[in-house]
């Protein structure tokens, strides 16, 4: 048989893993975690230690690992039809699925492209709105504005609309040309103000944007109320419905990347909701099989598909999918997390737990190098610094955010932290006294990885 030690060693010889400087993965003093399953918030590696799953295994687990439930779903589908393509061709989990979204999205939503991932419902996103204006005779409006520290995938065309520099520096002469403006980072508000009781100033960046080039832009895209990879950076819903109104005022499409956030994280179906309004194409990946198996769709209006539909010979056609469009057990499984959702009232029980989250996130402001707490719904960060009242960060170089999740692994937790930012987004299934001890593990984690240094 196999041991621990030499499935390792195959690890570190034939798999290169992501986002990951395999020379450091190689340290002999920290091995990876060889995951065997998973039940509910818990994963168990090979040797019988549990872990709760602090950040639902990037992002995506909602109902927990390996839920009966979505087992069933899954191994039935499979059994009838793993896969088929959807050009010509159609299958009800698909139909179901569409019909679903599009009347959880409410109206004006009325069609679902499918495709794989959030980077690819980003792609799907952002050629629909370009050749939207194309055919609309208005080829010249071909810009995309984002925020800076933005995050939207690691594909060309969504790395081009991100603003995280790993991810985009040495790729600058591979990506189109966008246009960036501030984002409402509210820990170190651009115009000095407090989270809250602002007004939105920041804003106003935007407006000058759109009133310069409204004739040359696309559409702007978003992260709704949390910009994940930057740190897990929140800004107020009222940031969103004025950035509808700006963007009604000069014509320019709201694209709205609800890729981490869907599916009730934020507290709601979707981010969007907390700001009463409707973008014009929304991207959902991650929650949609509450995190079982890849799957994304691209949500849009009438008003955006009208414009591809004419006679064959118009060239109007949307030339866009993937081998694996709308797989039909990926497309099951996503429309029994949404029954599942509606059926155990999955986002109404979240509310007291999104409170529970709110209390256990408290006691982290006491600690002398914790700068911010925040919360979206239900995620919570911890942002690190070295000076809390000059809010100077621990160097990169340093990885207290990597030691922090080092030390938190050792008693029983998963808490991949984001350079200095340990965050919480455990699976929906926690139960109250489990979130207590996630943040119990993390608190007492990073007192002492900070009183260390
Ligand atoms: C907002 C956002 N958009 C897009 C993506 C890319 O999704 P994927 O990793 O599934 O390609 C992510 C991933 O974290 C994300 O957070």
């Amino acid at each position: 048989m196999t041991t621990k030690e030499e499935w390792i060693e195959k690890d570190l010889k034939y798999v290169w893993h992501p986002d990951t400087q395999m020379k450091q993965y190689e340290d002999k003093d920290f091995k990876p975690t060889l995951i065997e399953r998973g039940e509910g918030i818990y994963l168990y590696d090979i040797d019988g230690h549990k872990y709760i799953d602090g950040v639902s295994s990037w992002w995506v687990n909602t109902l927990g690992h390996s839920n009966p439930k979505l087992n069933s779903v899954l191994t039935q589908q499979a059994q009838k039809i793993e896969h088929v393509l959807l050009a010509d061709f159609t299958h009800i989990p698909a139909i179901e699925l569409a019909e679903k979204l599009v009347k959880l999205a409410g109206e004006p939503f009325s069609k679902v492209f499918y495709s794989d991932d959030g980077s690819t419902a980003v792609e799907v996103a952002l050629k629909m709105a370009y050749q939207y204006w194309y055919q609309k005779g208005k080829p010249e409006k071909k810009y995309f504005v984002s925020m800076t520290d933005s995050y939207h995938g690691d594909t060309l065309g969504s790395v081009s609309v991100g603003g995280i520099d790993i991810y985009k520096k040495i790729f600058n002469p591979l990506v189109f040309e966008t246009l960036k403006v501030r984002a409402p980072y509210c820990y170190r508000c651009p115009e000095n103000k407090v989270r809250d009781c602002c007004r939105i100033d920041c804003i106003k960046d935007v407006e000058k944007l759109f009133k310069t080039r409204h004739n040359e832009i696309a559409a702007m895209i978003v992260e709704p109320l949390v910009q994940g990879a930057a740190g897990m950076r929140m800004y107020p819903a009222s940031y969103l419905t004025k950035l509808r109104e700006l963007c009604n005022e000069y014509d320019i499409l709201l694209i709205d990347d609800e890729v981490a956030m869907a599916f009730g994280r934020t507290g709601k179906y979707f981010a969007f909701e907390h700001a009463c309004i409707k973008p014009d194409i929304f991207c959902v990946a991650k929650g949609i099989t509450a995190g079982y198996i890849p799957l994304a769709a691209t949500i849009t209006t009438d008003k955006i598909y009208d414009a591809f539909y004419d006679d064959f010979s118009s060239l109007k056609t949307f030339y866009h999918g993937h081998s694996f469009t709308g797989n039909p057990v990926a497309c099951a499984v996503a429309v029994e997390n949404l029954k599942i959702m509606e059926q155990e009232h999955v986002i109404d029980n979240l509310q007291s737990k999104i409170e529970k989250l709110k209390q256990c996130l408290k006691k982290f402001t006491t600690l002398e190098h914790v700068g911010d707490v925040r919360q979206t719904g239900m995620i919570g960060a911890v942002e690190m610094v070295k000076n809390k009242s000059s809010k100077e960060p621990y160097p990169f170089e340093e990885r207290t955010g990597h030691r922090v999740f080092k030390e938190a692994l050792k008693n029983g937790a998963l808490l991949r932290p984001i350079g200095n930012v340990i965050y919480f987004m455990p699976p929906y299934v926690i139960k109250n006294e489990e979130i207590e001890k996630l943040t119990e593990i993390a608190y007492n984690a990073i007192k002492i990885v900070t009183e260390q240094n």
